[in-house]
């Protein structure tokens, strides 16, 4: 499957190193995340070294290494965010019962940390997958988390 998968992406990419984002983003999108055998598949259709695909699946925070929730809230932890952004971390802490970086028991949250989302202007700011929220509260985040847990998923 995995191996059916890159090379489909490779064909659509192109093998050049400015593929690789791309290829790794659409992994993602399509299989939740990079499994240590796509990173192997993708290194070896790019000519790269797995640790060097591995180095940018790590560096950019979307780009999950590891299974995640259904639902992925990210909080924006760029210099505007992050002086506003304490109470919605204990907030949302508490409601869903693990730390950041960590997944509910159910698998339908993963509370994560990112970089700037571009919404500056309405910080705080956070993400579920790709759904922005802004000038949030704890009060707003009480409302999002009961929403999400009450959705179909
Ligand atoms: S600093 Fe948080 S969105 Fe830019």
């Amino acid at each position: 499957m995995t191996e059916t998968l890159v090379h489909e992406l490779v064909e659509k990419y192109g093998r050049k190193r400015s593929s690789l984002l791309p290829i790794l983003q659409e992994i993602v999108r399509r299989e939740s995340y990079l499994t240590p055998q796509a990173i192997i598949e993708v290194a070896k259709e790019l000519d790269l070294s797995a640790t060097e695909v591995y180095g940018v699946a790590t560096f950019y925070s979307f780009l999950d290494v590891q299974p995640r929730g259904e639902y992925k809230i990210r909080i924006c932890k760029s210099l505007t965010c992050d002086a506003k952004n304490k109470a919605i971390l204990d907030e949302l802490e508490k409601l869903l019962k693990i730390k950041v970086g960590g997944t509910t028991l159910d698998r339908r949250f993963s509370l994560l940390m990112t970089n700037c989302i571009g919404q500056c202007d309405h910080a705080p700011a956070m993400l579920v997958n790709e759904e922005v929220y802004t000038d949030i509260t704890p009060e707003k985040v009480r409302e999002i988390i009961n929403y999400y847990k009450h959705k179909k998923i």
